[in-house]
């Protein structure tokens, strides 16, 4: 649902939230998000960031796609959390702020309230409609912690905070292996703006396991086919918000697992020859071509925790579920030196 301007304008956190990230939906948002996007349509191979797949429908979507058997992550992290809440909560230690990054419907740092009693709450995610609701809910039942929620891509852009949230006492919170999104490189560079975020405070994050093929592809390609409806929903997002005109029918959703690289890949394949058209351009595809929509990287636990000390963090611990398929992990920044 989009809520209209006016909704946004009469919430009190209008001023935190970045002017262009409060764009609905459906509204235009600046030229360059546009650009970007037309430029990995005509790339070779096609390439679409998966931001696209989160409009208000698609994080529905995803919200089901927890759900489903196949699709273990959420269970296995909130087992983790659960299991090991006490030694988690000595690890991170006191929290001013908690900071949750791509908070979504914000299930999952509610459940961290009780435990580690945060003054201030700072959700931040690109569905700024989804988020906004969310909120809403949350301050009923939560009414002595202060919610700032914030809109804002930290995938593309920068990651900025609110200027008036505590300093001391920072917790990100970045949980569901959304890290996985970016290459490792991005991540390193990511985890990096955190840890400066945040001296003397910390990074708690969840981040899935390499396995095997057999329980990695059928996560991302589910008998009920929840993730193809989540993925084929980006050409209707793309649609509005580029003017084209991607026929649903013509796609058919794809999920690999590439070992080599350690990631799940999804893409949009072509089931026959189209041409798409939009304001300004147009591609041709022909049948068999694929559009990348997704990567999901896959981590051992050595290998992040090493990506964790490249990006400054130190006393890394980290947590897994009984089947050892997914990771939580704390870590600590150090005070700044200065
Ligand atoms: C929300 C990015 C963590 O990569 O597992 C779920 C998104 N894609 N099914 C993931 C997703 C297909 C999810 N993240």
């Amino acid at each position: 649902m989009v809520q209209p301007r006016s909704m946004l304008a009469s919430t009190p956190v209008e001023s935190l939230i970045p002017p262009h990230a409060l764009a609905s939906d459906k509204e235009d948002r600046p030229a360059d998000l546009d650009d970007a996007l037309q430029a990995g349509l005509l790339d070779q191979p096609a390439h679409i960031v998966p931001k696209y797949l989160y409009d208000t429908l698609g994080s529905s979507l995803f919200t089901a796609i927890t759900q489903l058997p196949e699709y273990y992550p959420t269970r296995c992290e909130a087992e983790i959390l659960q299991d090991h809440a006490d030694e988690i909560a000595r690890h991170v230690g006191q929290v001013q702020a908690l900071i949750d990054l791509g908070a979504g419907d914000c299930d999952k740092a509610e459940k961290l309230f009780p435990l580690l009693r945060p003054e201030s709450y700072v959700p931040i995610d690109i569905s700024v409609d989804f988020l906004l609701a969310a909120v809403e809910r949350l301050r009923h039942r939560h009414p002595s912690i202060r919610i700032h929620p914030v809109g804002q891509d930290f995938h593309q852009q920068a990651l900025s905070l609110p200027e008036h949230i505590a300093s001391r006492g920072r917790l990100f919170f970045y949980p569901g292996s959304s890290i996985g999104n970016l290459d490792p490189a991005q991540a390193q560079l990511l985890l990096s703006q955190v840890c400066s975020l945040c001296p003397g405070g910390g990074l708690l994050i969840g981040v899935d396991r390499v396995k095997s093929r057999d329980i990695l592809e059928p996560a991302y390609d589910d008998a009920l086919h929840l993730t193809a409806a989540f993925n084929l929903n980006l050409l209707r997002h793309v649609n509005l918000q580029l003017g084209s005109d991607f026929d649903v029918q013509d796609w058919k959703h794809v999920a690999v697992y590439d070992e080599a690289h350690s990631r799940i890949q999804m893409f949009l394949q072509a089931q026959a020859d189209v041409v798409v058209n939009w304001p300004g351009g147009q591609r041709s595809f022909s049948r068999g071509e694929r559009i990348h929509t997704e990567n999901s990287y896959k981590y051992t636990p050595e290998n992040f925790t090493q990506l964790l000390m490249s990006a400054g963090f130190t006393q890394i611990q980290h947590w897994t579920d009984s089947r050892g398929w997914f990771s939580v992990y704390s870590a600590r920044s150090p005070e700044s030196r200065h």
